[in-house]
């Protein structure tokens, strides 16, 4: 009998590596006194273990820097866009694939050209630039992920789910003609990284079907959401993650897709879809603005290094020790008693402030007071989703508070080491032991949209 071992390893090697510089506690009270408590706006060399987001930041492989030389910098007809196609239509099965330069990209071009003012787009739970993109073309961003997923504790192992009751309610009120497409993200990151199981995408893919409305995959994370499947779905443990993916695009008529994350690039996306007539628009709409179909904003280089990072990602070593490290953070700060977005999700750990700090309400922002706290402490960067991000203002003043107070610790791929993590771990729970001296902000000054990207705080 060969040997079994239980530590799950990287499996990679480190070939190149990028310096650290270790700040002072003095040094970042000064830091976040210049970027007016935002973490936006601090320099990126300020922070010591950068878990602001996990797009764009992940290392990329040997194969893809080696594709990066082998790019073709052709403005038409690139060898390196056909690769880049085979690899996306071999994957999602998708007739037309279009190239943009993230994902935003992509959403900004399938609202122009499919949503009508007064309409309405269902989704799990819309990403913040998603729900700004269907509301700049005067359309409703509807969230209806099931209850579950909006309850941090509720243990469901897929609780980035649709509520298909909701959805067919929603259709039924507004009417067939006002839903041009519903949307799910996979994973659902503003709902805690938590997967869609495959039933779920099966009922959704049939409700759409029966009123003839299309179905978009928001897929920034697919690689992930087909990770959990495979490891949480009755019935699905014996197939490949690759088949699980190729499945839940097969169930849908195009897909939004971020290629800075399960891309495992640094930039990069797509729109992909079936329909012709759609897909003529949103190429002479990319034009406008992107580039030429065959580059859509992107160099040559950049859609080998994605096709590549496309096939890597479905790697079962890889899916294996990605979830492994999340689900490592969180073990840990679970077990530190902090309240945290319960089961562990794909890309981050997700601190619920809400019920650290109960003596923060949510109109002086609790995960915004938790996120300054651990970069004070600790240089750790992290993201608020709470009513920074989500927050609306109520007809006839004051807020609408967001539904949930998070932060985010989301983690770049293959870049950060465990001893990386036991240090982030420390300086949560350093941290939640003295939740009770938190205080809360007040915004100093935002903008009307997107506020948690400029806006400034001043504490309370
Ligand atoms: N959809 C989802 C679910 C996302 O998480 C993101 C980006 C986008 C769309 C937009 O893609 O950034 O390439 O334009 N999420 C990043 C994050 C920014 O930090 O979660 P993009």
């Amino acid at each position: 009998m060969p040997l079994r071992f239980r530590t799950i390893i990287e499996p990679f090697r480190i070939k190149s590596v990028e310096p650290i510089r270790f700040s002072t506690q003095e040094e970042r009270e000064r830091a976040l006194l210049a970027a007016g408590y935002n973490l936006f706006n601090l320099r990126a060399e300020d922070v010591i273990v950068d878990l602001l987001t996990d797009s764009g930041t992940g290392a990329m492989s040997a194969e893809q820097w080696a594709g990066m030389m082998r790019g073709d910098e052709s403005y038409a007809g690139s060898r390196s866009f056909f690769r880049f196609d085979e690899v996306v239509r071999e994957l999602t099965g998708f007739r037309h694939v279009i190239p943009t330069h993230q994902g935003r990209a992509a959403e900004r071009i399938l609202f122009a050209e499919a949503l009508r003012p007064g309409d309405v787009v269902p989704n799990n739970t819309h990403f913040d630039t998603t729900r700004a993109n269907v509301e700049h073309d005067g359309a409703e961003a509807l969230d209806i992920v099931i209850a579950e997923g909006r309850e941090p504790a509720s243990e469901h192992p897929f609780k980035g789910n649709v509520d298909v009751a909701r959805l067919e309610e929603t259709i039924a009120r507004v009417g067939r003609d006002r839903v041009p497409l519903v949307m799910v993200t996979v994973t659902n990151n503003s709902g805690g990284g938590q997967p869609v199981s495959l039933a779920n995408l099966r009922e959704v893919h049939a409700a759409c079907e029966r009123h003839g409305i299309s179905l978009l995959l928001d897929a920034c994370r697919f690689a992930e959401n087909a990770w959990f499947i495979k490891r949480r779905e009755p019935g699905q443990a014996h197939r490949p993650a690759r088949d699980i993916a190729r499945e839940m695009f097969r169930l849908a008529d195009g897909a939004t897709f971020s290629a800075k994350k399960d891309g495992l690039s640094n930039i990069g996306g797509f729109l992909a879809m079936n329909d012709d007539d759609l897909a003529r628009r949103c190429r002479n709409n990319l034009i406008l603005t992107e580039g030429f179909p065959t580059y859509g904003g992107l160099a040559g280089y950049d859609l080998e290094a994605i096709a590549q990072g496309l096939i890597e990602v479905t790697d079962e070593d890889y899916l294996q020790y990605r979830a492994r490290s999340v689900e490592y953070l969180w073990e840990k700060v679970d077990r530190a008693g902090v309240p945290l977005v319960r089961p562990p999700g794909g890309h981050a750990v997700y601190l619920d402030a809400k019920g650290l700090l109960p003596h923060i309400p949510p109109r002086e922002f609790p995960a915004q007071s938790l996120s300054v706290e651990l970069y004070r402490a600790g240089g750790v960067r992290s993201v608020e989703i709470g009513s920074v991000m989500f927050g609306k203002p109520r007809p006839g003043g004051g807020e609408e508070p967001a539904a949930m107070e998070l932060v985010r610790l989301a983690i770049p791929r293959r870049v950060y080491t465990q001893s990386h993590i036991d240090y982030v771990a420390e300086v949560v729970a350093a941290v939640a032991d003295r939740a009770r001296e938190l205080r809360g902000y007040r915004i100093a000054d935002a903008p009307a949209e997107l506020r948690h990207f400029t806006a400034r705080f001043e504490p309370l």
